[in-house]
């Protein structure tokens, strides 16, 4: 028997406010034509004032813990993806575990940008596989448009707010491939290409920042490592791409979407695609489109996924889960 994290709930939140394209024509040297050819993006969604990647990320929670027919209390650990936390310190993590009311375990931010939800299912895969947890919740929350520099039109027309969470559960499996859960993760970063997506502040700098990025620069990354990372991790579950029921990519860019399929060989019909409805919500886009994707009935129970991102870092990986 092997032991595997198995995902018992998903869910999600948005913020109420939809920012369409066209709200960014009034303010920019940008057209909505520019950005559907350019990105795919059509609207995303911004957190109003006062609203906090943590309250975002309590709301994904609350809604993953209600689909796995748990509590707070039933789970050991709380692993936060994000780059926009709320405070310096405690973690954002911290203050999602308060105000669900969970009063043991432990809780902790991980940040690697958009790479941040593989890392994320990674460490808890890796908590649960080695029996240090036995539930994990795993949350990817964003606030980017707290980090967006409103007159650079390269990059504020891209980004948006949001929020997803998975319960992992540790459960026997077979040892082979068609355990559901966890089955393989390939994570990477290279530090050397760190001026190609940062955020110029800090606490150090006594600023926030705002993302700067060399978004062609990153592009020509991205397509390539995206593809080799998720064959790699097929490769490390004993299975390949045509084994697969559905990519769940991170949501940059359908361009990137859309070359990563077919260097993998499979057809958008395969691919889980939100990018559209809520533009690039960096470690909160794959929870989300696992979310969207079961809601919308494209994932079902034994499915075969990979989900793969790439962000500022560089910082890339995949993970391949049955559901
Ligand atoms: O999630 C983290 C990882 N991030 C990514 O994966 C993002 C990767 N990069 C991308 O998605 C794309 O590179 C972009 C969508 C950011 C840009 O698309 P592109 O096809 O690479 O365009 P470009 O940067 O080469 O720019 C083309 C032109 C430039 O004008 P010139 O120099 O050709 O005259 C830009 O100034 O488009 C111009 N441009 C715009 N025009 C209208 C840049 N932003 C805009 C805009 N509206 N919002």
């Amino acid at each position: 028997m092997t032991r595997r994290a198995v995902v018992t709930g998903v869910g999600h939140y948005l913020p109420e406010r939809v920012v369409p394209n066209a709200e960014f024509e009034t303010m920019l040297d940008t057209t909505d034509e520019w950005i559907r050819a350019r990105s795919g993006i059509e609207r995303r969604h911004f957190a109003a004032e006062g609203e906090t990647t943590s309250d975002l990320a309590t709301r994904a929670a609350l809604a993953a813990l209600a689909d796995a027919r748990l509590t707070a209390q039933d789970v050991d650990a709380i692993i936060l993806a994000t780059s926009t936390a709320d405070l310096t310190f405690p973690s954002a993590a911290t203050m999602v575990q308060a105000e669900l009311g969970m009063t043991g375990g432990f809780a902790f931010d991980l940040q690697a940008v958009c790479a941040g939800f593989v890392y994320a299912l990674g460490t808890a895969n890796a908590l649960i596989v080695s029996g240090q947890a036995h539930r994990v919740l795993v949350i990817g929350a964003e606030t980017f448009s707290r980090i967006m520099d409103w007159t650079d039109r390269s990059t504020c027309v891209l980004f948006g707010d949001g929020a997803g969470a998975l319960v992992l559960e540790a459960n026997e499996g077979g040892g082979t491939s068609a355990d559901r859960g966890i089955l393989a993760t390939d994570l990477h970063s290279d530090g050397r290409y760190r001026d190609l997506l940062y955020v110029d502040g800090g606490v150090s700098t006594q600023t926030t920042g705002h993302l700067r990025m060399q978004g062609n620069q990153v592009f020509r990354h991205a397509v390539e490592k995206l593809a080799a990372t998720a064959e790699t991790a097929l490769d490390k579950a004993g299975l390949g791409c045509a084994d697969v029921d559905w990519i769940v990519p991170h949501q940059a860019n359908i361009r990137i979407i859309q070359g990563t399929a077919r260097k993998m060989g499979m057809e958008m019909d395969r691919v889980v695609v939100t990018v559209q409805d809520h533009g690039n919500t960096s470690a909160a886009s794959i929870p989300l489109a696992l979310s969207v994707g079961k809601v919308r009935g494209q994932i079902k129970p034994g499915d075969l996924l990979v989900t793969e991102a790439i962000g500022g870092g560089l910082a890339w990986g995949a993970v391949v889960l049955r559901w």
